[in-house]
């Protein structure tokens, strides 16, 4: 245990070097955490901003005790836009083999493939599946498709992981997820970036302490500006609903306490950007920035933001106020004796990778909560709880805010 101020101040300290840094990366570069343009999958495609966004933390594999030779033979699914399946250090994992990639692009397969140093490829995941000997796969393929290749990925007896969110704009298919997930007996966690940042991970550990006590009001937000639409598998991030990709705002509350929301009332506004007009997008969707206000499964309030279509100050981030505490970047309240909250100690050779350095450690916690039969901290309750608040978010949106009840997930 660690005493008092040190950590957070410790904390604090390593944020605030880490936006000095990112102080000049500059505007619209990166959009979703990843590269936009035609250029993305060639070398010489710009910094990613998102994954430019890494931890300063001073020694992250400090104190790291192996306690298991098993290695877990993984299959890696998807090298669009993000080049996602091989960013988060499977590769690099003592306890995994990557047996086999795939993506439908052969070229992107064949990158892919040199990228996580494995010499077996297929041409997609419905045939990667039919290897018996994969054990898991981690599916980061375009959102639209996240449902259909879990599932087919359970069918065949393996567990998964998947970039969020974990379902697109249909309540029936969150059903039909929840309940393959249920019945399979397997590990589902969905990769939700914010859940492992270090101050996401900080406030978990303080409201898990009592720190908070109830909380009163959280905040998250998602700003990313895409003045054009970012390449995307068969177009669909063309004027994407904000609300439809909720989980790094929502995770400011939902993977801070284990919660939910359970109503919600949201409001947006016609965008001047083309793609995000109605006319111009397969959605119908006139908005580019959609603010949720939540009622959550405590009694409390969150605002939640997502906006595609202001330029100017960018990021996944929130802060808390609980009725022992609040957490903007560092504790203050009256708890005195707060845990350790610097986060696990990770595998040496693994990359802490994007997003706020939480690509490692998300790895981490899938592997392990396999090695250790346990639920992985992202599960398919808090996946669902993360992404079906947003679709009715937007729906409620395109009712010019009408409160409507949310769908809830417990496992
Ligand atoms: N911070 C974050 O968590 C974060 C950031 C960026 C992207 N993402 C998510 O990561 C995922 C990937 O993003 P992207 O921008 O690279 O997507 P994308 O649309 O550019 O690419 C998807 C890729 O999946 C491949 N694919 C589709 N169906 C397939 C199949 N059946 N078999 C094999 N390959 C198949 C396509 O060929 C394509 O290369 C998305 O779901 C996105 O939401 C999350």
């Amino acid at each position: 245990m660690n005493s008092g101020k040190k950590e957070p101040d410790a904390l604090s300290r390593r944020l605030f070097l880490k936006s000095s840094a990112l102080g000049a990366a500059g505007l619209g570069i990166s959009q979703f955490g990843c590269s936009n343009g035609k250029n993305s999958n060639k070398s010489e495609a710009p910094k990613i901003q998102g994954f430019e966004d890494t931890s300063k933390a001073p020694d992250p594999y400090k104190g790291w005790v192996s306690f298991s030779e098993r290695k877990i033979r993984v299959g890696l699914v998807g090298h669009g836009v993000c080049k996602f399946a091989s960013q988060f250090g499977f590769q690099n994992h003592p306890n995994v083999e990557v047996v086999a990639v795939s993506d439908l692009i052969p070229e992107r397969c064949a990158e892919m493939a040199k990228a996580c140093n494995c010499q077996k490829t297929y041409p997609s995941l419905e045939e990667l599946v039919k290897d018996k000997t994969i054990e898991a796969v981690f599916v980061a393929t375009d959102a639209p498709s996240h449902v259909k290749h879990c599932i087919e990925v359970l069918k065949h007896g393996k567990h998964v992981a998947c970039a969020v969110p974990a379902v697109y704009n249909s309540l029936e298919d969150a059903d039909r997820l929840f309940e393959a997930v249920k019945s399979s007996g397997l590990k589902y966690m969905m990769f939700e970036t914010s859940s492992f940042r270090e101050t996401n991970y900080a406030m978990r550990q303080i409201f898990n302490a009592g720190g908070f006590g109830q909380m009163v009001y959280a905040e998250g937000e998602y700003y990313h500006y895409m003045e054009k639409p970012i390449d995307s598998y068969q177009g669909w991030r063309i004027g994407l609903p904000p609300q439809l990709c909720p989980t790094h705002s929502n995770a400011f509350y939902i993977c801070v306490t284990g919660g939910s929301f359970t109503e919600v009332s949201c409001m947006g506004i016609p965008s001047l950007i083309e793609h995000l007009k109605a006319e111009n997008n397969r959605y119908k969707n006139p908005f580019g920035t959609e603010i949720a206000l939540f009622r959550t499964s405590e009694g409390g309030i969150a605002r939640m933001a997502v906006s595609w279509d202001t330029p100017g100050d960018g990021g996944e981030r929130g802060r808390v106020r609980g009725q022992r505490g609040t957490f903007y970047d560092k504790y203050e309240g009256l708890e005195t004796k707060l845990p350790n909250l610097d986060r696990p100690p990770l595998p040496p050779g693994m990359p802490l990778g994007g997003h706020g350095g939480s690509h490692g450690y998300l790895t981490n916690e899938f592997v392990y909560s396999i090695l250790q039969d346990r639920k992985p901290l992202v599960d398919i309750a808090m996946a669902l709880n993360l992404t079906v608040s947003g679709i009715v978010a937007h729906q409620s949106a395109l009712k010019n805010g009408e409160l409507l009840k949310i769908p809830q997930y417990n496992f």
